[in-house]
């Protein structure tokens, strides 16, 4: 059975230090004093005899903080050693303090590598294995991905065709690219090794894409054709319709099969500032306000449109 328990802070204090037998689950901001409750707690569990200081394990997330709760645990058995009056505790806090570098205070992952250390057999790895820091598994990684690009470069999945085929886009203009389609391709498949322990299948919903894309071609011809002749050449609209107007007639020079080709086109008009941002522009007659209604519902229609031809797989 689990209790909910919400009670006043102190009492909240009271039960972290000494329900040894409870598992509690605490959650408090920082600075509320966890880690030291926490080193209360694992006292509290030393001096009862509940368990040698080997048998303990208390993680962190950072090896700041780990460091900082191995400092903190030592200064609170050392107290303990001089405030204690009963022999037996003195005893247990005296091996604990001789024995604090066997106790499992370390971050989360150096617990896990410490295990694998432990049972390198049953985990089936090299005994002699080491943890990579964040910089050297970086680079590891880059090594892998740009071995694996080399060789499906020749006839490349269709991801990487795919994603070869997009627009990079620079930061400033004449700036090194720093979006290039390769290293796009290097950070997905980073976040994709991330979850390399869920095994589970990929799957992509039934996505006709060929057919949604002459769909919007066709949709940026018509907003093309309607929106090239405003009443005056400096309206806002007319302007920021200029994108379209552009990809219009490069889609116009690409041949109908080259899905990859269009589907690059329309996703730099889809991330194209202007169009994006499609003021109203003016114009008081009627047949410009009448034209301006129809042009901006196919501007409306088109842009959630081309992203939607951005879509691809899905986890499962
Ligand atoms: N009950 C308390 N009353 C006053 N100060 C406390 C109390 N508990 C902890 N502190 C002090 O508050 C500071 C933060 O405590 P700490 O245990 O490191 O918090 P946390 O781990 O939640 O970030 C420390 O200086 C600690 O000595
Ligand atoms: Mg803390």
């Amino acid at each position: 059975m689990s209790v909910l328990i919400d009670r006043s802070d102190h009492d909240a204090r009271r039960i972290i230090r000494e329900s040894i037998d409870e598992t509690i689950v605490v959650e408090a901001a920082a600075g509320t004093g966890k880690t030291t409750e926490l080193v209360h707690r694992v006292l509290a569990v030393i001096r009862e005899g509940r368990a040698e200081v080997r048998e303990i394990v208390a993680v962190t997330f950072t090896e700041k903080a780990a460091g900082e709760l191995k400092l903190r645990l030592r200064q609170g058995l050392e107290k303990e050693r001089q405030q204690a009056r009963d022999a037996t505790v003195i005893e247990r806090v005296e091996r604990a303090i001789q024995k604090l570098e066997e106790a499992h205070v370390s971050t989360i992952h150096g617990f896990c590598a410490d295990l694998l250390r432990e049972r390198p057999v049953e985990a089936r790895v090299d005994p002699l294995f080491r943890v990579l820091t964040e910089g050297q598994s970086e680079r590891l990684f880059r090594e892998a991905f740009d071995a694996w690009l080399q060789a499906n470069l020749e006839n490349p999945p269709e991801g990487v065709r795919r994603s070869l085929r997009r627009p990079s886009r620079a930061l400033r203009p004449g700036e090194a690219d720093e979006d290039g389609p390769i290293e796009r391709l290097r950070r997905a498949a980073f976040e994709l090794a991330q979850w390399r322990d869920f095994r589970g299948a990929w799957t992509r919903e039934p996505f006709d894409r060929a057919a949604a894309i002459a769909a919007i071609v066709d949709l940026v011809h018509r907003l093309a054709d309607i929106s090239a002749k405003p009443s005056y050449s400096g309206d806002n609209f007319f302007i920021d319709t200029a994108p379209v107007r552009k990809a219009s007639r490069d889609l116009k020079a690409m041949p109908l099969d080259d899905v990859d080709g269009l589907e690059a086109c329309l996703i730099e008009l889809h991330r194209n500032r202007d169009f994006k941002r499609r003021r109203k522009g003016s114009g008081s007659t009627a047949r410009d306000r009448r034209v301006r209604r129809h042009l901006r519902a196919h501007a409306a229609a088109l842009r959630p449109a081309a992203g939607r031809a951005l879509r691809g797989h899905r986890p499962l």
